[in-house]
């Protein structure tokens, strides 16, 4: 018997999932070159790049996780715009000190002054009291952090261990906090004790790494995408099956077909479909009494909310991406598609950037923000239609 309690899947945002299928190869990159540095020859760093919900805090805690097997001693961190990257870095190296309890005196020693050389993180008052925000001063003055994370390394590799950054949503860091992590990599990549850096970001971080330093250019990025309609139902099975419980093969074909292998959707829908089965079996019926309720929430948070926003141009121009298949795509194709010109499209493109449907992943390309948009359209086409429809009749009075 299992009830909701035993419930394997994950849907909180990060959470490991019980089964991480379809990374393999990520996984094995992101070892191989943890196992080069560690052995103090240089490693290309990893990052891994995709749209929302695609798995890569999931993948990078994974790696973090088997980095914390060896030697490794990993500072972890995941800055914003709106936070000073000097306050992330200290809180991350405060952690990496913590959680490596069995740090040798030594090493203690190294952590300790360069968390005195970084500034404090700073307070703010609630805004009823003047949201005035505090800033402790450092107590000594700041040396330059390159210098200092290099001290560090130095003492950790003294101590038989070596340093690794994981930083997540590097795509929001500041550059020039960027820089300084960065260029300390890299200036230790050719000595004979190299620190390795594996980032996770957005669609965009190559792009925002590349003002950080080009030389990042030379970094490997791995996009992570949907998963096969196979690998999600190793997703799905393999959890229920180690609790016991089997997966009715058709109530498996539901669920891999409504979750369309978004690593988000896999686990929101196997786990309504756990919470609706009884016995030792999830069958069809579980599914199909589960999927409708999930489905409206999804569409609710994901797009819904979106869409009511958008004028009868806007759903035009989204009708046309949504044709012309999932992925990024040219204005050029867009425009096409639309049978018009690219300059007479171009601020129905700027209006769905700034309302967060769709973004430019490179010069001249624009691509859905959320995974499976298409899907998401075509399933709402009619409607969609209508209220493009209505933007020509509007356009035909204004003549
Ligand atoms: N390979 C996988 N197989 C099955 N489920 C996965 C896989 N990777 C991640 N998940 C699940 O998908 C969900 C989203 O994962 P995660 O938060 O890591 O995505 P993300 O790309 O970091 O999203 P965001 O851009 O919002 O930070 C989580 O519930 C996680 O457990
Ligand atoms: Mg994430």
């Amino acid at each position: 018997m299992s009830g909701p309690a035993d419930n394997p899947f994950r849907t909180a945002p990060g959470s490991e999932p019980p089964a991480l299928v379809g990374r393999d190869a990520e996984t094995s990159a992101a070892l191989y070159s943890l196992t080069l540095s560690e052995s103090g020859a240089p490693a290309q760093p990893i990052v891994f790049t995709g749209l929302r919900g695609m798995g890569k805090t999931a993948l990078l805690r994974r790696c973090v996780a088997e980095a914390a097997n060896t030697n490794a001693v990993i500072i972890a961190i995941e800055p914003s715009a709106s936070e000073p990257f000097a306050s992330t870095l200290r809180r991350g190296i405060e952690r990496a000190a913590k959680a490596s309890a069995s740090l040798p005196q030594k090493l203690r020693t190294g952590f300790e002054k360069i968390i005195e050389a970084l500034p404090r993180a700073s307070f703010e008052l609630p805004n009823d009291l003047g949201a005035v925000s505090l800033s402790a001063p450092p107590q000594h003055e700041t040396p330059d952090l390159v210098n200092a994370l290099e001290d560090l390394n130095d003492t950790t590799r003294h101590n038989g261990r070596h340093l690794v950054f994981a930083i997540d949503e590097v795509q929001s860091g500041p550059v020039d906090g960027l820089r300084d992590v960065v260029t300390f990599v890299h200036a230790t990549a050719n000595t004979k004790r190299p620190a390795y850096l594996l980032a996770a970001g957005l669609p965009g971080s190559r792009e925002h790494l590349h003002k950080v330093r080009t030389y990042t250019e030379r970094w490997r990025y791995f996009r992570l995408d949907l998963l096969t309609v196979d690998e999600t139902k190793d997703a799905i099975a393999i959890p229920a099956r180690e609790r016991g419980i089997d997966i009715a093969p058709a109530a498996l074909d539901r669920l891999a077909e409504e979750s369309a292998g978004y690593p988000y959707f896999i686990q929101e829908y196997a786990s309504a479909a756990w919470l609706a089965h009884r016995g030792d079996v999830i069958t069809e019926d579980d599914v199909e009494r589960a999927i409708p309720g999930m489905r409206r929430l999804l569409e609710d948070d994901f797009y819904d909310a979106r869409f009511r926003l958008l004028t009868p141009r806007e759903c035009s121009y989204v009708l046309a991406l949504a044709d012309l298949g999932p992925g990024p795509h040219t204005v050029g194709e867009i425009a096409a598609q639309l049978g018009t010109t690219s300059d007479t499209i171009s601020s129905i493109r700027n209006q769905l950037v700034r309302k967060d449907v769709i973004y430019s992943p490179a010069g001249g390309m624009a691509e859905f923000r959320i995974p499976l948009t298409d899907r998401y359209v075509s399933q709402h086409k009619a409607a969609l239609e209508r209220r493009a429809h209505d933007s020509h009749v509007q356009r035909g009075r204004e003549r």
